[in-house]
C-alpha cells in the first residue's frame, strides 16, 4: 500500500517539488479531454490531485475510473496551481499534486446522498451514518466536542478534581424520568437499572473522602425525546465536599469563561449573574430565559382592573393574573392575519385569547382598545415603555398558562423580529429554586431537583408549615435560554433529609427500600457536599450553531428511541429471554 506521507490539509507552496503520497475518499472528479482532475478528502481538508498525458494512457485511464468516495492513495509531486486556479477558500488551494502513481484501496457504489452538499433527508443520514459522519460538516463538530471535552478535563484537573468512573449497571436514581433496565441472569426477578446520572456514587464518592470528583459520565433516561434531548446523553458530572452553593458556582465558571474564549472569542465577566428564581419566572415566564434580548413580562392586572373589558374583569374575579410583552416594532411588521397566527400560536399553550394593541403616535389601537379609557391606555404604554409602532400582547390565565404563553411569544417574536445576534452568547445563574414541585396528578410534592436536595438555611422553618414555599439550595447554568447545567447542594442532615421524605411521601421503609445504601453512607460521617452536573450534549449544539442534539452525537436515536444504522432496539431470541427470565406479554 502506498501509505500516506501527509494529509490532505497539510500541502502548501512550501512543499513545492516534494513527492508526497496522499490517502482519502474521493470527493470530486473532472475529466478535460487531457487532464483528470481528483480530489481527495481526509478529515483534515481535500487535495486536487491531477492527471496529466505525460504519466501515460494506462494511468490516466485508471483515474478516469474513480467514482466520488473510493478510498484512494495517490503519489505524486507538489506543484503550484497555474496562475488564477488558486482556491483561496482551500488551506491547500495554492497548489496540487502532479499524480504519477495510484492505488484503489476500495471501490464503494454511488452514495445514496451527497456527501458534499450532505443534502438528504435525516433518515438516510441516518442509517448511513458513517458516510453523513464523513461530511466535513459534522466532522468539525466532532472536533468541536473533543476540544470541550478535553477543555473540561483539563480545567477540571487543574483544579484538582480526580476522574472517577462510576458503574453502569446499577440500581435505580433518583432523577425523575423512567429508568431502562437490565434483567439478571444470574438472579431471576432482579434486574440492573441504568444510570439516570451518576449522582447516588457521586455523594458516596464523597463520604468516601474524594473532596473533588468529575467525570464525564454517560446518562440514560426513558423519556419523550426533543430537539435537546436524548435517551443517554453525556454530563460533565461534578461534586466537592465542605461547599456552599455560592463555591459550586465560582468553581464551575472559570471553565465557563475558559469554554467561552476558545469556542466563541469572547472574554466573559465573571462572576456570572445569579439570578433568583422567582424573579425569574415572574419576569420571563421560564426558569431558562434566554437573555440576549429583553421583553420582560410585565403584570398588568391593576391597569386591566381599572377598564371595562368584560374579560379582564372575570379573569381578575376568578383570581387570574394578566401579563403581557411589548414586542418592539410588532406593531409596525405584523397584520392582521399575522396576529391571528400570533393568537392561534399563543392557543397551543392554552390560553382562551390574546388582547392585541398597536401603539400609534396618539392612542393605542386594535379591537379591545374601545374598552381602555385613555388615561389607562397612557399608563399602559408607560407598563411596557411602549412607543409608535411596538405592539402590546396581554393574556389573561393562570399563572402556568401566563407564564407558558408568553415565554414562547417572546423567543418566537425576538427571532422574527430580529431582536438579537443569533451568534452572541449570554451566561447566567438561575439561583434558589423551590425545594418540591406540586405533582396534581399524583396530589403529593415530588423533588424539584432530587429529594437529597439541602433547603436554603433561612427556609427551614417552612417544612413544616408552607412546604411549597421552601426554596433549595439549587442552581442552573442557563445560556442562550437552554439549560446547560444543574445542581445543588445535598442533604447531609438525617432529621432533614426524613422531613423531606416525609413530604415527598416516602414513609421511612420505603426510603430505606429505595436509597437505603447512599443513607447509609450519608450517616457513616458524610462531608456537608453538594455538585452539578452540565450537559455536554448541549454544550456541543450551542458552541456549534446547531439546533438539533442528533447533530452533535456520533450515532444519537430517532424521536421514536431506534438507531437507524444498527436498528437498535432489536428482537433477542427465545433462549436469551428464558436465560434471563423474561417472558413477553401476549
Ligand atoms: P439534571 O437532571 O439537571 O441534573 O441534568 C444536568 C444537565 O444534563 C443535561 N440533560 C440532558 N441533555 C440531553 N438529553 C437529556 N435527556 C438530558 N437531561 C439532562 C441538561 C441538564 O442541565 N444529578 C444531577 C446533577 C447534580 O445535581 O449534580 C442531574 O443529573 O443540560
Ligand atoms: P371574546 O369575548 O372571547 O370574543 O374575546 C374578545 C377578545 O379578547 C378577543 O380578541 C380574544 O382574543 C381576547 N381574549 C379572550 N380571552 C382572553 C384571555 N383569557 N386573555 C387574553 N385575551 C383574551
Amino acid at each position: 500500500m502506498l501509505k500516506r506521507t501527509h494529509t490532505c490539509g497539510d500541502l502548501t507552496l512550501d512543499h513545492v517539488g516534494r513527492t508526497v503520497i496522499l490517502n482519502g475518499w474521493v470527493d470530486g472528479w473532472r475529466d478535460f479531454g487531457g487532464l483528470v482532475f481528483i480530489d481527495v478528502r481526509d478529515r483534515y481538508g481535500l487535495t486536487q490531485c491531477v492527471f496529466e498525458p505525460e504519466v501515460g494512457a494506462e494511468l490516466q485511464a485508471a483515474a478516469r475510473e474513480l467514482r466520488n468516495e473510493y478510498v484512494v492513495a495517490i503519489k505524486g509531486v507538489v506543484a503550484p496551481r497555474l496562475p488564477g486556479k488558486e482556491n483561496p477558500k482551500l488551506k491547500t488551494g495554492a497548489i496540487e499534486v502532479r499524480a504519477d502513481a495510484l492505488e484503489v484501496l476500495n471501490a464503494t457504489p454511488t452514495p445514496p446522498f451527497d456527501i458534499q452538499s450532505g443534502e438528504a433527508n435525516e433518515e438516510l443520514r441516518l442509517k448511513y451514518r458513517y458516510l453523513d459522519l464523513r461530511r466535513p460538516a459534522m466532522q468539525q463538530v466532532f472536533v468541536l466536542r473533543h476540544r470541550i471535552t478535553q477543555l473540561m478535563r483539563k480545567i477540571m484537573s487543574d483544579q484538582n478534581f480526580l476522574e472517577v468512573e462510576t458503574p453502569i449497571l446499577g440500581r435505580s436514581t433518583p432523577e425523575g424520568a423512567r429508568d431502562f433496565l437490565v434483567p439478571s441472569r444470574i438472579q431471576a426477578g432482579h434486574f440492573y437499572a441504568l444510570p439516570q446520572s451518576p449522582q447516588l456514587y457521586k455523594q458516596v464518592l464523597m463520604v468516601a473522602g474524594f473532596d473533588r470528583y468529575f467525570q464525564i459520565a454517560r446518562c440514560f433516561r426513558d423519556e419523550d425525546l426533543r430537539a435537546n434531548r436524548q435517551p443517554e446523553f453525556t454530563q460533565l458530572d461534578v461534586e466537592m465536599s465542605f461547599v456552599e452553593d455560592e463555591d459550586v458556582l465560582t468553581t464551575m465558571e472559570p471553565l465557563v469563561a475558559a469554554m467561552a474564549q476558545e469556542f466563541t472569542g469572547e472574554m466573559i465577566a465573571l462572576p456570572l449573574p445569579r439570578l433568583d428564581y422567582h424573579d425569574v419566572m415572574e419576569r420571563f415566564g421560564t426558569d431558562r430565559p434566554d437573555l440576549r434580548y429583553g421583553m420582560e413580562l410585565k403584570d398588568v392586572a391593576d391597569l386591566a382592573a381599572e377598564t371595562e373589558f368584560k374579560v379582564f374583569r372575570q379573569a381578575l374575579g376568578h383570581g387570574l393574573r394578566i401579563r403581557g410583552l411589548r414586542a418592539p416594532g410588532g406593531g409596525q411588521k405584523y397584520s392582521r392575519k399575522d396576529i391571528d397566527g400570533l393568537t392561534e400560536f399563543a392557543a397551543g399553550f392554552g390560553t382562551k385569547g390574546l388582547v392585541w394593541l398597536k401603539v400609534e403616535a396618539d392612542a393605542l389601537t386594535g379591537p379591545t382598545a374601545k374598552f381602555i379609557p385613555p388615561a389607562v391606555q397612557s399608563r399602559l404604554r408607560e407598563r411596557f415603555e411602549a412607543g409608535p409602532g411596538d405592539l402590546i400582547l396581554i393574556v389573561a390565565d393562570t399563572q402556568a398558562v401566563t407564564s407558558q404563553a408568553l415565554t414562547n411569544l417572546r423567543s418566537r417574536l425576538a427571532a422574527e423580529l430580529n431582536l438579537y445576534d443569533p451568534k452572541s452568547f449570554h451566561y447566567a445563574w438561575v439561583v434558589r429554586f423551590p425545594l418540591f414541585a406540586w405533582d396534581a396528578d399524583e396530589g403529593r410534592f415530588v423533588a424539584q431537583h432530587h429529594p437529597f436536595t439541602m433547603p436554603l438555611p433561612e427556609d427551614l422553618p417552612l417544612l413544616d408549615t408552607e412546604p411549597a414555599k421552601v426554596r433549595a439550595q439549587a442552581y442552573d447554568l442557563v445560556i442562550n435560554g437552554e439549560e446547560c447545567g444543574g445542581g445543588t447542594i445535598r442533604c447531609h442532615d438525617p432529621n432533614i433529609q426524613s422531613t423531606i421524605f416525609r413530604l415527598l411521601g416516602l414513609t421511612p421503609e420505603q426510603a430505606e427500600e429505595k436509597f437505603g445504601f447512599l443513607l447509609g453512607a450519608l450517616r457513616n460521617g458524610a462531608p456537608p457536599h453538594g455538585g452539578i452536573a452540565l450537559g455536554l450534549d448541549r454544550l456541543v449544539m450551542l458552541y456549534g450553531g446547531l439546533t438539533n442534539i442528533r447533530d452533535c452525537i456520533a450515532f444519537p436515536k430517532t424521536t421514536r428511541g431506534t438507531d437507524l444504522m444498527t436498528g437498535a432496539p432489536g428482537t433477542v431470541d427465545a433462549k436469551q429471554l428464558r436465560e434471563l427470565h423474561v417472558r413477553l406479554m401476549e
